[in-house]
């Protein structure tokens, strides 16, 4: 284990690259109980960073925050105007179809070629008539993701969203994820319990714990990543140890 300094982890990044996410000393609390703690956080623009951490301890909170789903906080929160964000469970509309479900909440006329362009994109354009309760989950997951692209978000918000799927569909949503955002460029935050998930897609992974960014791990490994190359399994065996669980114990656990 790695020292228990209490402290935010000073971000280091190429000056050059301009930030989208400008967290400075949040705080936010429930009660008695304060669970972000004079967090600090910073994201470049077009960076892809991973946020690990115990269950319970305010990875979504932050998330909600960031996104403008909570404002009863203290601190600096700057974030781009244009975000969206997926959930660990897709919430379709039910008494929409599909592409309506992709523009729903969009300023202008629904636009049915948008929404299937962006369905399109995650490969799901064939179910743009169907109604949400026939697809299956990683098909509805998909349209998740279609409806935060379809937003061309500076900062895609993502909380948990494979979590619900079958091993193998969580493989090909990953993969899907990487290559939206090689392609849209955006930056993204992306809460996750799976660390090696963290390794595939990140530049960098973060370690939530008592309440601040406790930990990160620049990852300079070439993408695609291999989990068998031994500097990945360094790496994860670093952050297994921050998450408190010992190397070879299951990663869920964390
Ligand atoms: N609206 C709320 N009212 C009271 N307590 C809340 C509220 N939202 C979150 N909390 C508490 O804040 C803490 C952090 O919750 P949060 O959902 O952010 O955890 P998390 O890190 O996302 O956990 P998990 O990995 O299980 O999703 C928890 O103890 C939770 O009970
Ligand atoms: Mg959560």
């Amino acid at each position: 284990m790695a020292t228990g300094i209490q402290r935010n982890v000073t971000t280091e990044r190429p000056s050059a690259t301009p930030s989208v996410v400008n967290v400075c000393g949040l705080t936010r609390r429930f009660g008695e109980r304060e669970v972000l703690k004079n967090l600090d956080l910073e994201i470049a623009a077009g960076e892809f960073v991973a946020l690990l951490g115990a269950s319970g301890c305010g990875k979504s909170t932050l998330l909600r925050i960031l996104a403008d789903l909570d404002r009863d906080i203290s601190g600096e929160v700057e974030v781009p105007l244009r975000r969206s964000v997926a959930f660990q469970a897709p919430r379709l509309m039910p008494w929409k179809r599909v592409w309506r479900n992709v523009v729903l909440g969009l300023p202008d006329a629904p636009d049915r070629k948008r929404a299937i362009a962006a369905l399109d994109e995650v490969g799901i354009s064939h179910r743009a008539d169907q109604w949400p309760k026939v697809l299956s989950g990683g098909e509805a997951q998909r349209v998740s993701l279609a409806r935060a692209l379809v937003r061309q978000p500076d900062l895609l918000l993502l909380d948990e969203p494979f979590a619900a799927l079958d091993a193998l569909t969580r493989i090909k949503a990953q993969e899907l994820v990487g290559e939206l955002w090689q392609r849209h460029g955006c930056a993204v935050l992306l809460v996750t319990h799976d660390v090696e998930e963290a390794l595939l897609l990140s530049d960098r992974v973060l370690v939530m714990k008592d309440g601040i960014i406790a930990h990160e791990e620049r990852i300079a490994l070439d993408r695609p990543r291999d989990v068998a190359d031994p500097e990945f399994a360094a790496l994860r065996g670093r952050l297994l140890s921050w998450l408190g669980v010992r190397h070879g114990r299951h990663e869920e656990a964390a």
